[in-house]
């Protein structure tokens, strides 16, 4: 019963929806097990772009059953629109299952999102407003509505009231903010969007072990990232799930004996959306040039991303924390322009080096990095494809990444595409 996650290893977008992409091939599903449209996922396949928010990186195979856990935080209209705009480009969905466990995402969430961040004001957290963290927090609190809720109306319309009760006097009197009525928001989730979501409604948590249990291959895509994780990442400036290698366990109803390959998705660099705590960060030319040439704005929200050079402390923390058996490294390509390309060993604290994340986030604001510097490769590398067309100061490059993160790199991006990679034999 072979089970693989794939899981972001520093703030995000590093690549886990094109490799996701590439490992379907050899599976029969795809599980997402936490975070929700906060996720932009991109796939070039032929030259032509797919961003996925919700539906699993596997949907552009016929093979695949694309599965949404009951980790995931769902916005109907969102996820039918995502339907929709595949099936206006002919890739079929019609096999995408989603758990009733699932908790929604309703309009006061993403209101409270929207507020709540321009009530925090300079200290905001830069999060995508798509309302993830409040749904999160309702499900903590047991006041969440979730996709089965969807088909009992009674019980829909009565924890609805309930919730509202509280929610909308104080969007009202804190915020100056009008709230979706019970009534609006029953008559647009129970009439119009339940009955088109019902099709895809499943019980995930058997299919995904009769699928196990029957020999086949169940990938589970993580989405956001370790430094993003509620309780792993640089709180409070994370996302309101777990998208560390256990959170397919909790998300998806698996014990951790099913898993045996734990993929960590690093870019050759790191970049960072919203507010937060970041060692590496370069907020000069060379910054400038590695957005430029790694195209690094957001998927989902066009935001411009924060960059910084390779930090194997973080990688290292991340090998720990969901028991990577291995790295694949994304956009090396977006470094074939550097006279010089950096990579963080150790931080400085105090006069003292640290070789781990610092235990406490204060000083992690503070911390110095501590760089190898290696000279260039100066040549194009998107046309490789096996590990011979590299140059040898790549492979002195990825070695020593391999030796500071302790786990082997198996993939190298070199491009967007399906197909602009380079499978290591080590
Ligand atoms: P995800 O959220 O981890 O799935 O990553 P995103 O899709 O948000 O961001 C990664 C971006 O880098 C996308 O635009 C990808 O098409 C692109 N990308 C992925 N791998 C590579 C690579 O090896 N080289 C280059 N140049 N771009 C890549
Ligand atoms: P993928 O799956 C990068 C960031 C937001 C913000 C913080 C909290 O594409 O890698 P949220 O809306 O989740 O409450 O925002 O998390 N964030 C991401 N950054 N990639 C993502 O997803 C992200 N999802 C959330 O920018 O800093
Ligand atoms: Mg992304």
């Amino acid at each position: 019963m072979p089970a693989t996650i794939i899981v972001g290893t520093q703030w995000g977008d590093e690549g886990k929806g094109r490799f996701t992409d590439l490992f379907a091939k050899e599976m029969h599903l795809v599980v997402r097990y936490q975070g929700g449209h906060n996720a932009g996922h991109t796939l070039v396949v032929d030259g032509e772009t797919f961003a996925l928010q919700l539906i699993p990186s596997g949907v552009l195979y016929p093979h695949i059953t694309p599965v949404i856990g009951n980790g995931v935080v769902v916005d109907p209209a969102v996820l039918l629109d995502e339907v929709a705009m595949l099936e206006a480009r002919s890739i079929d969905c019609s096999r995408l299952k989603v758990s009733g466990n699932a908790h929604l995402i309703l309009p006061y969430h993403q209101l409270i999102d929207r507020v709540t961040e321009r009530h925090l004001g300079k200290n905001a957290l830069g999060t995508t407003k798509r309302g993830i963290g409040p749904a999160y927090a309702d499900k903590a609190a047991r006041v969440g509505l979730r996709v089965q809720d969807l088909y009992d109306r009674d019980i829909f319309r009565e924890k609805l009231a309930l919730v509202l009760k509280d929610k909308a006097p104080m969007l009202a009197k804190v915020y100056n903010q009008l709230s979706p009525s019970v009534d609006e928001i029953c008559a647009r989730y129970l009439d119009d969007l339940a009955p088109r979501l019902q099709p895809y409604v499943a019980d995930t948590i058997n299919l995904v072990h009769d699928a196990l249990e029957a020999g086949q291959h169940v990938l589970f895509e993580g989405a956001q990232a370790t430094f993003l994780d509620l309780d792993h990442g640089t709180y409070p400036f994370v996302t309101s799930s777990n998208p560390v290698s256990g959170g397919a366990c909790t998300g998806a109803g698996v014990g951790p004996l099913h898993i045996n390959r734990v993929v960590g998705v690093a870019k050759a660099y790191v970049t960072r959306v919203g507010a937060g705590p970041f060692p590496t960060e370069l907020t000069d030319e060379v910054g400038e040039a590695i957005v430029e040439r790694g195209h690094e704005f957001g998927t989902n929200t066009g935001r411009k991303r924060r960059p910084g050079w390779f930090d194997a402390v973080m990688l290292r923390h991340a090998v720990r924390v969901n028991s990577l058996s291995e790295v694949a490294i994304t956009k090396l390509d977006v470094l074939d322009a550097f006279d010089e390309v950096r990579v963080c060993v150790a931080y400085e604290v105090d006069g003292t080096r640290l070789d781990h994340l610092p235990d406490s986030q204060s000083v992690l604001h503070r911390v110095t990095p501590v760089y190898e510097t290696f000279p260039g490769w100066g040549s194009d590398l998107t046309d490789a494809t096996e590990p011979g067309h590299l140059p040898s100061r790549v492979h002195d490059y990825v070695t020593f990444l391999e030796q500071q993160v302790g786990v082997p790199i198996r993939l190298l991006g070199v491009g967007p595409g399906r197909d602009q990679y380079v499978q290591l034999s080590s």
